[in-house]
């Protein structure tokens, strides 16, 4: 159950004006973040790639929480997933991963993989909960602490739970 009530919030996609601040909360929410390059990349040069940010309404120039997936032959790759620390367990995690399978659905992805670290029981339990699944492991797969990565699958985005949570557009 989440700590706190769920604020409202939009989620939309992610455009030049969101790279910096993006960048700053992937810094701080990751030991391995990307450079601001890698962002401004996947909006200017890759096709297969939908990036989002979630901002709150009462406050439109804070970011919440980012999130972005590849698109490649049906299956819909979650490339990262970030919530600000201080607004985590409020439900906007699950928000994002939501928004971003609905999408991958809509475009027609059929199925969604990703890796996520052996240790971050958080991000498990809530790929869990739409229906992911161990697949697999990369051994020795991130190079700040060479810790595995757990490869998880879900096999029909047709499924994705019913919305949990109400999103305001
Ligand atoms: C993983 C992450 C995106 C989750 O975002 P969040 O907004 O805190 O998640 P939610 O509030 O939607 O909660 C999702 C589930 O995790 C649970 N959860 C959240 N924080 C938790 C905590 N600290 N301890 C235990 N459970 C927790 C929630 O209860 C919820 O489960 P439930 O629906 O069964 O109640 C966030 O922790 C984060 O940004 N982590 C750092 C980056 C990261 O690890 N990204 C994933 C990379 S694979």
């Amino acid at each position: 159950m989440a700590a706190q009530p769920l604020p409202s919030v939009a989620i939309t996609p992610m455009g030049a004006g969101d790279v910096a601040q993006v960048t700053a909360l992937d810094a701080a929410a990751f030991t391995l973040p990307w450079p601001r390059q890698a962002f401004e990349a996947q909006l200017k040069a890759n096709p297969a790639a939908h990036f989002f940010v979630l901002r709150p309404l009462a406050e439109p120039h804070a970011l919440w929480g980012s999130a972005g997936y590849w698109l490649v032959v049906g299956e819909a790759h979650i490339a990262t997933l970030a919530v600000d620390p201080q607004q985590r367990n409020r439900g906007l995690g699950k928000l994002l991963l939501q928004a971003m399978l609905t999408d991958a659905h809509a475009h027609g992805g059929c199925s969604a993989t990703l890796e996520v670290r052996e240790s971050n029981m958080v991000a498990q339990h809530l790929y869990a909960r739409f229906g992911f699944v161990l697949v697999g492991r990369r051994k020795n797969y991130y190079t700040d602490n060479h810790e595995d990565a757990l490869l998880m699958t879900a096999s029909s985005l047709g499924s994705v739970p019913p919305l949990i949570c109400e999103v305001h557009p």
